[in-house]
């Protein structure tokens, strides 16, 4: 601990659209070339514990995009490509031991990603900050970011920043009491 999550969702909550793709997020006009604050973030960031399909979805990228561990959570890869064998690995098993193994390697700032990875984190309220960009589009349908957890976990907004585009970020902090 403690974990992040920074993203980027429609304005009806998904993350991608049904088959996948993620085009919608890069078709905004970006006329200042900006990051929307992905250095600032990543910076502080030790590892990065994503799901399987954000995982297939980053191999497609053409090339390898983090310079940080990355986690993959799997119960269906076995191994990844022999050129990322140094950068990636692959766990699975409950998420308190993914954490605890992961942590004892003197990783602690994660950064958590992937809708059904960030909502299994939230089911066992692991997450303590999330970062979330909304894109003004309204997808219809799609992966969405949330689902029904079951619990109720109180959040404290730190900021919001707008960015040329309409892109409105929001930061917010778990209220832990
Ligand atoms: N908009 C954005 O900023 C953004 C960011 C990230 C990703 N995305 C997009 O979101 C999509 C992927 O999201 P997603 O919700 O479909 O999936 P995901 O969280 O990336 O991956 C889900 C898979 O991860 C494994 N997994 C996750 N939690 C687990 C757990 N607690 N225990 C064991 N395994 C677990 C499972 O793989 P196995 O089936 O192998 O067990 C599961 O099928 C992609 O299209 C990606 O491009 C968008």
């Amino acid at each position: 601990m403690p974990n992040f999550v920074f993203i980027a969702t429609s304005l009806d909550g998904y993350i991608a659209k049904s088959d996948g793709s993620i085009d919608w997020l890069s078709e905004i006009p970006n006329p200042d070339n900006s990051d929307y604050g992905y250095n600032d973030f990543i910076k502080n960031i030790d590892a990065i514990l994503m799901g399987r399909t954000t995982f297939e979805k980053v191999l497609t990228f053409g090339s390898w995009p983090y310079d940080k561990s990355v986690f993959v959570i799997s119960s269906s890869l076995k191994s990844v490509d022999k050129k990322l064998k140094d950068k990636v690995e692959i766990v699975n098993g409950s998420l308190e031991s993914i954490m605890k193994s992961i942590n004892s390697r003197n990783l602690i700032n994660l950064y958590i990603d992937g809708g059904k990875t960030i909502q299994s984190f939230l089911k066992k309220d692991l997450i303590d900050e999330m970062i979330i960009t909304k894109i003004p589009v309204l997808l219809g349908n799609g992966i969405p970011m949330f689902s029904d957890t079951g619990i109720e976990l109180k959040f404290e907004h730190v900021n919001t920043n707008i960015f040329s585009g309409g892109l409105v970020q929001s930061h917010y902090k778990r209220i832990r009491n």
